[in-house]
């Protein structure tokens, strides 16, 4: 298993184009097998995720061609309704496939997809949702089994903008017949651009991005070609990084207003950040305030899967800062490692409280999971000393050669 070895110290400077966005990609490939004919993915990002997810429609007989960093998928041939389980539970963004399953052979067989290590993820709010559009929805023995025969569109209330939930529901209601409204949908980037994504393909989806969504069922989508956003979790992170070594790093590929809640806390700890069309640039001395406090949020409030970057952050600011988790259950297991290389972080319920200290030292650590891992490295840049992380390969399921980045960024890291 490969590790990271970072010597840390030194600042970040230069240029780094952004990778296409996981969580926009995974939904949109799922989505693309609504399509009659060929759809073009364009700029492909490079994760384990995104590959699982692609082998998961050539086994439901998809036929998926890779072409440079596109990839064409033509889903003519789909034999199956069921999904493998083995692959399923490998990735929890297979649930994305139950809808746009459901909706285009009106029955699917689903296995549970895994909790994972920042929480049990449940998906009760998908399957709520399906029956009120008319899916008979039966769980057993660890399987979902959907019957769509009758679905037509209807009014749904989610109880949380669950981002999942709010996507799976949009992919069924796009073909179903008549009209579904979305309540308390969830407004991420990433909703949008698989709205945008579905209308390029003659969907009728209006209010993408707000909490209430209306959908027309067509009868038919035509494939097409589509390029996904930029990922607005590695901007985030790499904005953190270039914040906490100091230096000057310029960003493309990323829309400012996915961003602006971070963008503004770090612009009110000392940072100096320049916003542009599809461009962030961010000039940082290094030394900055603590943050005193950040509660995460569903968009547009502060992303849960920048808590951790933003943590690690925050244990060499000058003052105490208090992060509140507020959208998933466990999601605080980058804390035991900050604390062995130095952190004073004590625990409270959903709440963090981090007393910022002088230094950090480097340490042997291991990445719980992928955003605390991400946390970890950014802690190593500016550790004194050597850090090695294990267990990497929660990382390379959300970065793309994170250590390659960093290191043309001027970061002394290496994957061994
Ligand atoms: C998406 O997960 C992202 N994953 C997550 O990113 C992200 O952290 C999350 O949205 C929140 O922004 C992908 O897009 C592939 P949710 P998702 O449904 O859809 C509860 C990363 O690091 N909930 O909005 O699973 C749930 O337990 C990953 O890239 C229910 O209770 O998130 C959680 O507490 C991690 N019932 C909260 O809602 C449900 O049916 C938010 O979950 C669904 C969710």
């Amino acid at each position: 298993m490969s590790k990271f070895f970072i010597n840390g110290g030194n600042k970040l400077n230069g240029k780094i184009k952004i990778s296409t966005s996981k969580n926009a990609t995974l939904p949109i490939l799922a989505a693309s097998i609504l399509a009659k004919g060929k759809v073009v993915i364009k700029d492909l990002p490079n994760f384990s995720d995104i590959d699982i997810m692609l082998k998961i429609l050539s086994v439901i007989g998809c036929e998926v061609k890779r072409k440079n960093n596109s990839v064409i998928i033509d889903n003519n041939n789909i034999h199956s309704y069921e999904l493998p389980s083995n692959l399923t539970k490998e990735v929890r963004a297979s649930i994305f496939l139950m809808g746009p399953i459901l909706a285009k052979f009106k029955k699917a067989k689903v296995s549970y997809p895994g909790g994972c290590n920042i929480g049990s993820r449940p998906i009760d709010l998908h399957l709520n949702g399906l029956r009120k559009l008319g899916a008979k929805i039966i769980e057993q023995h660890g399987f979902i089994h959907c019957d769509g025969a009758n679905m037509k569109g209807n009014t749904v209330t989610l109880d949380f903008p669950s981002v999942g939930a709010t996507e799976n529901l949009i992919m069924t209601a796009c073909i179903t017949k008549g009209k579904t409204q979305i309540f308390n949908a969830a407004k991420e980037p990433e909703i949008v651009d698989l709205a945008n994504f579905i209308n390029a393909m003659g969907g009728k989806i209006k209010g993408a991005g707000s909490a209430i969504i209306e959908i027309e069922g067509v009868n038919e989508l035509t494939g097409v070609e589509y390029k996904p956003i930029g990922d607005r979790i590695i901007a985030g992170t790499y904005l953190i990084a270039t914040a906490m070594t100091g230096g000057k790093v310029e960003l493309e590929n990323i829309k400012p207003q996915h961003l602006a809640c971070l963008i503004d806390k770090l612009k009110n700890s000392a940072c100096n950040i320049e916003a542009k069309f599809d461009k962030i640039a961010i000039h940082s001395t290094g030394n900055y305030k603590a943050l005193t406090s950040i509660d995460t949020h569903p968009f547009p409030g502060f992303a849960t899967d920048l808590q951790a970057p933003i943590m690690a952050m925050q244990t060499l600011a000058k003052g105490t800062t208090i992060i509140t988790e507020n959208v998933f259950e466990s999601r605080f297991k980058q804390v035991p490692e900050l604390i062995r290389m130095g952190a004073s972080i004590n625990i409270k319920d959903k709440m963090a409280i981090i007393t910022g200290q002088d230094t950090l030292y480097g340490a042997e650590v291991k990445a719980p999971d992928l955003r605390a891992g991400a946390c970890l490295v950014l802690a190593g840049l500016v550790a004194k000393g050597y850090t090695t992380i294990s267990d990497v390969y929660h990382i390379d399921r959300g970065y793309e050669n994170i250590e390659t980045q960093l290191a043309k960024l001027g970061a002394d890291i290496k994957r061994i």
